[in-house]
């Protein structure tokens, strides 16, 4: 198993070897998120500079039910004690009412890393420790979307702007090869194995304004369907809230919904199309797009999944400046006033990917939960791919 030509145990024992001369005997502190990427870049360190590694978690507000919880004590498992440091009031203030993508993402990573200079200045540390990796400050630098955690590449000084300096000792690696390097330095399964969750969270999967009460359906409808995520055969499937779209119609629409219906073979009513009051993140050649989102009904809608991937060719042409099609998988109810839709991808290298067939009594399972939350209205399966769409919704 190699890794850029080496073997993996070289490639491992040069990363250490690296850290351990740039660090010295400073103090050094290490933001967890509970994924692998930040996991490997904090065991890393713990394995070449020991007890001056301080790891913490901020309780940022946004985490799934249980989530802190769960990454502590399995950090308690490979020797690691970290300190949860709870923010949540301080992000949920100044995110209130903010809609637009870019500025939350920006809102978050300022009072991100604010507590986390505190904390480095708490224990006098030198340097801040993360687990960024390549397609996080590609696509930042790119203009994609604002990783929370790329601060250097795209030329924010650290040092000057929070008092250190950061060490990022997988900033060159993919996913893949980052699962490689975990299993072999012992990192436990649950966390290799754990579907990548965004630094912002559940922010970004709260789409458009933010709202407490649209998190906390968010969180329970998460929490509600978090075993039947799990076993949808994907890389990564989640779900996220909008505000309940409205019934909308354009020539152009009209124009999708009749290609649509050849495709499927399907003719006649019954068809509905809504309109989002939210924008979310798409790519387009290698730039970023902020485009609409298009809702379909059609109560038989497991014909438009059987012929998904050329309803969204039809979908990217005659609609361009939308980055999203969604599926209506419930019957539309007229109570509630959020929308939820579920996303699920398979991808490699997170940088293309696709969505996978919906198994359909899961997804009746999938509705099912969801629905017994009152807040909620429609149920939706994205089937749009990245590109033209993200992963994320913002
Ligand atoms: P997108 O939405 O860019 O997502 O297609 C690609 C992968 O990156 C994850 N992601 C993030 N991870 N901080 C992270 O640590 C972030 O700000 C962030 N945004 C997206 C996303 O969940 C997917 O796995």
């Amino acid at each position: 198993m190699k890794i850029y030509g080496k073997e993996i145990k070289d490639y491992v024992n040069d990363l250490i070897n690296e850290i351990r001369k740039v660090v010295d005997d400073k103090v050094v502190v290490a933001a967890i998120s509970g994924g692998v990427d930040s996991a490997v870049a904090s065991y890393l360190c713990w394995l070449a500079i020991g007890s001056n590694l301080k790891p913490v978690i901020i309780d940022t507000g946004f985490m799934r039910e249980g989530e802190i919880d769960d990454t502590v004590k399995r950090f308690e498992e490979i020797g690691m004690h970290v300190e949860v440091i709870d923010a949540s009031s301080l992000f949920y203030e100044a995110l209130k009412n903010k809609k637009d993508a870019e500025e939350k993402r920006k809102i978050f990573r300022e009072k991100f890393y604010e507590v986390l200079s505190e904390a480095v200045k708490n224990y006098n540390a030198s340097y801040l420790v993360q687990g960024t990796i390549a397609p996080d400050w590609i696509e930042t630098k790119g203009g994609i979307k604002t990783q929370h955690n790329v601060l250097v590449q795209i030329g924010i000084d650290p040092e000057k702007k929070f008092g250190f300096n950061l060490i990022e000792p997988i900033a060159n690696l993919y996913k893949d090869q980052v699962r490689k390097v975990a299993e072999y330095i012992g990192i436990p399964k649950e966390i290799i194995n754990r579907q990548p969750f965004p630094g912002p969270g559940l922010l970004i999967r709260c789409v458009g304004e933010f709202e407490l009460e649209k998190l906390k359906a968010l969180k329970n409808v998460t929490f509600l369907c978090e075993k039947y995520l799990q076993s949808i055969n994907a890389s990564q499937a989640f779900l996220a809230i909008f505000k309940k779209p409205r019934m909308a119609t354009s020539n152009k629409i009209v124009e999708f919904l009749k290609e649509t219906k050849r495709i499927i073979g399907i003719g006649g009513r019954g068809f509905k199309t809504y309109e989002f009051y939210e924008l979310a993140t798409g790519v387009k050649g290698d730039a970023r797009a902020y485009g609409k989102l298009l809702g379909l009904y059609y109560k038989e809608y497991d014909a438009f999944l059987k012929h998904k991937d050329e309803i969204i060719q039809e979908f990217s042409r005659i609609l361009p400046d939308y980055t999203r099609l969604l599926i209506m998988i419930s019957d539309p109810r007229p109570a509630g006033k959020y929308a939820i839709a579920l996303r699920a991808v398979v991808t490699k290298d997170f940088m293309t990917a696709s969505v996978p067939d919906l198994d359909m009594e899961l997804a009746q399972k999938i509705v099912d939960e969801i629905l017994k939350d009152i807040r909620i209205t429609h149920v939706y399966y994205d089937i749009t791919p990245k590109p033209p769409a993200t992963i994320e919704y913002e």
